[in-house]
């Protein structure tokens, strides 16, 4: 079962433009999170906003853990205006985590804008309990909004940057990039970001015979699988439906599942 539980914020940073880091005090939460997993925010006490915001884990420490967030709206406008030492209501850990697939030998993640915001907690799993160091393309629009590069070049990954304008790295989508790594069958790729760029990620990886696991984003409403808000297209009937709901089948799904048509 989820905990609902009061975090103290201990830490609030704005680390690129309109992104920040928000650090929170909930031990019952970090001893259960793994990476993958995601918490839902009570944006403000009281009816408005009336949803919770989902958020992945970015780091997760023995007491506390890590938010790494965008500004897109009203919600995450009024998260960033909280200061260290107030109280978010939580509820989590929710969804399923990443596998962690040992059998593989070249671990490879791909992330794009804030889709960044699970992969410094799976690279930490990765090394930690596979003893498998990952490769890792962080993809944005420009050089300003990569967020994340140095905490994975302090775990040891191997990072390549892509950028649409080449402000840095690459030139280019993340995908295109991702072809240029030569995927092999003992290939597990990780992909987090606009469901466009986990289409053309899923591509790539299917061609090279690879897996491909993705994190899929979904609007929510209750985030424990009873609305229905979240539904995505699948290949395969879940429980009688061609449906699968992203809060509590995923968010993390192998790409094979997914009906890509529609992005
Ligand atoms: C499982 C999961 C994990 C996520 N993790 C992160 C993260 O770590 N960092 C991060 O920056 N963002 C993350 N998101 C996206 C984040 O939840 C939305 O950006 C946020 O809810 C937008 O709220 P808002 O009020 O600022 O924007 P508005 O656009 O004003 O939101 C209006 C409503 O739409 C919903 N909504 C809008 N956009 C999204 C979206 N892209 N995904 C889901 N709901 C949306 C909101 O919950 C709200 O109910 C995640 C989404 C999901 C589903
Ligand atoms: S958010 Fe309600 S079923 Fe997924």
């Amino acid at each position: 079962m989820p905990h609902l539980i009061d975090c103290e914020i201990v830490m609030h940073q704005e680390i690129a433009p309109e992104h920040f880091r928000l650090v929170l005090r909930g031990p019952e939460i970090a001893r259960e999170a793994k990476a993958g997993q995601f918490c839902m925010l009570e944006v403000q006490a009281g009816l408005y906003p009336f949803l919770r915001r989902p958020m992945c884990f970015e780091r997760i420490f023995p007491d506390s853990f890590a938010i790494v967030y965008r500004v897109q709206g009203e919600g995450t406008r009024l998260i960033a205006k909280m200061r260290v030492g107030q109280t978010v209501n939580v509820q989590g850990p929710l969804g399923k985590p990443f596998p962690l697939r040992r059998e593989f030998e070249h671990h490879v993640i791909v992330a794009g804008g804030i889709g960044v915001a699970p992969f410094p907690a799976l690279a930490e799993a990765l090394i930690r309990e596979c003893g498998a160091v990952p490769e890792v393309i962080v993809a944005a629009r420009t050089a300003d909004q990569l967020v994340c590069e140095q905490d994975f070049r302090q775990m040891g990954c191997k990072v390549h940057l892509a950028t649409d304008d080449g402000s840095a790295g690459y030139r280019g989508f993340a995908s295109d990039l991702l072809r240029e790594l030569g995927l092999q069958e003992n290939s597990v790729v990780y992909c987090c970001g606009p469901m466009a760029m986990m289409k053309a990620t899923h591509l790539v990886c299917e061609a090279a015979g690879a897996l491909c696991l993705a994190s899929l984003e979904a609007e929510m409403a209750c985030g424990d699988g009873v609305c229905l808000g979240c539904v995505v297209e699948a290949n395969v009937e879940v429980e009688a439906e061609r449906m699968v709901r992203v809060c509590t089948d995923g968010p993390v799904f192998d790409t094979r599942l997914i009906q890509w048509e529609s992005y």
